[in-house]
């Protein structure tokens, strides 16, 4: 895909006030008991740095792993790279993960599989975007900032080829093909 276009779809203004209200519902539902947060790196960098400078506990500890799919040419499924875990114990703790994006479901149905087995006291998920058309898993979040139909989107955090992560606003690619003009990523409210 040669990327053609960059469209606007969630503002920083919006990503803000959405990220706010977010870590308002965390607060709300975990008060003040130990709260252990992860970052899936790379792409929910932003995500989750906004979010845990938003929280009004203190009783926030936070863990990274690295995830990163690629797709093989003998296989119709993306495999899922695993390299970084997290460091510190989870047994007995409330953990939430915190990731860029659903889309198959498949990263976080693996991921999730892979942190019950640690025995935290609960285990949830917040996503910035639920993208619905390519889920392929029962994966759901607890926690959604916006909700997708389809389309590929770059900017805070995420990606095209590691490129467009550093952009403040989130936006969606439109990829060079002649008899499509359409808008890629339909906005839905949650
Ligand atoms: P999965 O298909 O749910 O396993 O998602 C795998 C990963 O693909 C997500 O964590 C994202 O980092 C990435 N991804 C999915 N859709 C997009 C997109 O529209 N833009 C950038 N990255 C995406
Ligand atoms: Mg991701």
């Amino acid at each position: 895909m040669n990327v053609q276009s960059l469209t606007v779809v969630f503002t920083a203004q919006e990503i803000r006030e959405r990220v706010a209200a977010l870590a308002t519902q965390i607060d709300d539902l975990y008060g003040d008991a130990p709260l252990t947060v992860i970052c899936v790196l790379k792409s929910a960098c932003m995500f989750f740095a906004d979010i845990v400078r938003n929280l009004r506990t203190s009783n926030v500890t936070v863990d990274f792993v690295r995830l990163s799919s690629y797709s093989m040419a003998d296989t119709p499924r993306e495999s899922i790279l695993f390299s970084h875990d997290v460091e510190e114990s989870l047994e007995g703790k409330h953990v939430l993960i915190i990731e860029d994006i659903i889309d198959t479901g498949q990263s976080m149905e693996f991921l999730m599989g892979h942190l019950a087995t640690r025995n935290p006291l609960s285990l949830r998920l917040a996503v910035l975007i639920d993208k619905k058309e390519r889920r392929q898993t029962a994966v759901k979040a607890d926690f959604v900032g916006f909700v997708l139909q389809e389309g590929f989107i770059v900017g805070y955090g995420l990606d095209y080829a590691e490129q467009f992560r550093h952009l403040p606003d989130i936006y969606a690619v439109e990829p060079v093909e002649p008899n499509n003009r359409g808008t890629l990523c339909e906005k839905l409210t949650v």
